[in-house]
């Protein structure tokens, strides 16, 4: 990989001598997207805090290691922590507007870095929500205290505050965890627009969302790096058992399938219009498993499927070119 944003070397991360992270080597892809996954506790957030410096502030942690961004060591004492979050922004996980406008949350912080020119201010709000894909649900009430928005568009807002400050890095804390498929839908599309621009890291649970949208994925287990590589190679042929037992491990229980339909030979959009065809004919509650081979399918059909509210119990590769999708019908 020559095209390295961030390089990551020999992070260790303890909170009150219980270690979190240990010996971490990663390199960052430029102006991609990649996926931080593993199970709860295996240290996805205290990467993204280590990345931009937020982690000074939680008491009892420990950091040792280099993060080198453009030349830049962001652990070193003499950089400054200020400039380093502006050029590394982090969305969290829960979206936190601050207790004031729309308008004044989105130009606080280009106010802090100095803006001052109403019309600049004005032109810099309007672009981060167009790109944030919130501006015309808000247009009419920039005044408004941006803690009335839905949570969803309160996520949007979150993202356009981070881009005000013209960050090169964004790092985005299970952004879509609490909204619905529709505005994580919205989400993830910003996502796959601003890599163009920007080099995105993403925590998520959802594997199919990782599928989704990764173009290099990560998987730590325990504060320790399991696996990284271009998202192709680790979904498809996971190098570590692992790794292949957290994919696969999105079945959680193996499910009883109430009907199963093989869409072998099938192309997208097909695939999914005789899945969504299948479902019609299941109770809510029931389970469909629908076998596919068509690259794209496995993460078209899932996508589909939880677009339309169902839930998505599983996608597990069964053979060179099979896979298998289990869906409950929800609605
Ligand atoms: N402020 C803190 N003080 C003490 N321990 C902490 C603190 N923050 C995190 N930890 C511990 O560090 C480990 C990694 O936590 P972290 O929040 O990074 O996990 P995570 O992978 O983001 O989990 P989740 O998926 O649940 O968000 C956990 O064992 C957690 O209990
Ligand atoms: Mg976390």
């Amino acid at each position: 990989m020559n095209d390295i944003c961030l390089r990551i070397h020999g992070l260790n991360v303890s909170y009150d001598g219980h270690t979190a992270l240990k010996n971490i080597y990663l390199d960052i892809p430029h102006r991609q997207i990649t996926a931080i996954i593993g199970p709860s506790g295996c240290g996805k957030t205290t990467l993204l805090r280590s990345i931009n410096r937020l982690i000074d502030l939680t008491d009892g942690a420990k950091i040792r290691g280099e993060i080198w961004l453009d030349g830049h060591n962001v652990m070193s004492d003499r950089e400054d922590v200020t400039s380093i979050r502006k050029r590394i922004g982090l969305i969290s996980q829960k979206p936190s507007p601050l207790p004031m406008s729309i308008y004044d949350n989105v130009a606080y912080g280009p106010r802090i870095h100095g803006m001052r020119d109403r019309k600049e201010l004005d032109k810099t709000v309007r672009s981060c929500l167009e790109t944030a894909g919130l501006w015309t649900e808000v247009k009419d009430r920039l005044q408004s205290p941006a803690t009335r928005l839905s949570v969803g568009q309160q996520q949007r807002l979150c993202l356009a505050r981070s881009l005000a400050v013209r960050p090169e890095v964004l790092l985005c804390d299970e952004p879509t965890s609490a909204l619905d498929p529709v505005s994580s839908q919205n989400i993830e599309n910003r996502l796959i627009e601003l890599k163009k621009d920007y080099t995105i890291v993403i925590v998520t649970h959802n594997i199919h969302q990782a599928m989704r949208l990764a173009d290099y994925v990560v998987h730590l287990y325990l504060g320790e790096l399991v696996e990284h590589g271009p998202a192709s190679e680790v979904f498809q042929r996971p190098k570590q058992d692992r790794t292949r037992a957290y994919i696969n491990g999105t079945v959680l229980t193996k499910p009883r399938t109430d009907v199963e339909i093989n869409l072998k030979g099938k192309v997208c959009p097909l695939n999914f219009v005789f899945a969504k065809a299948a479902l019609e004919n299941l109770e809510i509650g029931q389970v469909l498993k629908v076998i596919v081979d068509y690259p794209t399918a496995i993460t078209e059909v899932p996508r589909a499927m939880e677009y339309d509210g169902h839930k998505v119990l599983g996608v597990k590769q069964l053979n060179e070119t099979d896979w298998e999708v289990i869906i409950q019908k929800r609605e």
